[in-house]
């Protein structure tokens, strides 16, 4: 299977920020956020990535291509933990790019990998979100697809006030955690929205989601929604996964996910608390 993973957006909701950087490259903790989720398509066996990029986007090509001088540069210094490093970025699997030209929505930018997808049913991984769990996000949902043959999505259940942030819906329990679902609406007001279970930017979706593209009209925000698409498929599921979804596109889940990540670092861990306790006390 294939992954796309758009990364066309401005991340206007991170402005300042990313005004001149795409927000898929900003850090979390010591990583940037689209390292992670290219980390995720090969954890799941995926080694054929196509990002969509968009214009200002560049250094996210730059990322995962080789960078021969800071290689000689770190083998003249002995450098020898820094160069594995940043060699295994390059290695990490085949990436092909394919720019969207105008900011005309998700749903658009997933259109434009229909000829490097084909026919096969491919992986959508947004580019501005990390999952962690026992297992990646994007093998569960390739498990679910296997099973019921049909388009999947990660969803999790998310708070009142958040609802208007995501795409939502309405679905049948089929199984503990897969819904058949039979309606998706994006981005409802709380008071409108048929459920709280909010896609949270994990797909694995099958090759007629094209076609409902192409008949796709503009939606919320004036753009192409690609979850106006998915409601007109013929069967879709969703799966509340085992594990959690970062949002990175909003600067304070950003630094909360930095914060939960250095916890994670044994080396930073217990300095974090120290520097912490002095701001709380
Ligand atoms: C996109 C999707 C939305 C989904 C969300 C997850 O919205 O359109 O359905 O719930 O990602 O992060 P965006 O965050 O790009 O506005």
């Amino acid at each position: 299977m294939k992954a796309v993973i758009p990364a066309a957006g401005f991340g206007t909701r991170f402005l300042p920020a990313t005004k001149s950087q795409p927000k898929e490259m900003l850090p979390v903790y010591d990583k940037p956020t689209i390292q992670y989720v290219v980390e995720e398509a090969v954890a799941s066996g995926i080694d054929d990535i196509l990002i969509i990029t968009g214009r200002g986007k560049r250094s996210i090509e730059d990322h995962f291509d080789k960078s021969v001088e800071l290689e000689v540069t770190l083998e003249n210094s002995d450098k020898y933990d820094r160069l594995k490093q940043v060699r295994d970025i390059t290695g990490l699997a085949d990436i092909c790019y394919v720019r969207q030209k105008d900011q005309r929505g998700l749903g658009d930018a997933i259109s434009c990998a229909e000829k490097h997808v084909g026919d096969d049913a491919f992986a959508v991984l947004l580019g501005d979100s990390i999952t962690k769990g026992p297992k990646p996000c994007t093998k569960q949902l390739m498990e679910v697809y296997e099973k019921y043959d049909s388009s999947v999505i990660s969803l999790e259940a998310v708070a009142q006030d958040k609802i208007e942030r995501y795409g939502i819906i309405d679905g049948t329990q089929v199984e503990p955690n897969i819904y058949q679902i039979n309606q998706l609406v994006e981005k409802p007001p709380a008071n409108e929205a048929p459920s709280n279970l909010a896609i949270m930017g994990r797909y694995v979706l099958t090759s007629d989601i094209f076609d409902k593209l192409d008949e796709t009209e503009a939606g919320v925000g004036g753009e192409i929604q690609l979850t106006d698409a998915l409601s007109k498929l013929d069967s879709i599921y969703g799966f509340t996964f085992e594990g959690k979804t970062y949002d990175i596109g909003n600067r304070f889940e950003w630094l909360k996910t930095s914060i939960e990540f250095a916890m994670d670092d044994e080396e930073s861990k217990n300095d974090l608390i120290r520097f912490m306790k002095s701001y709380v006390d």
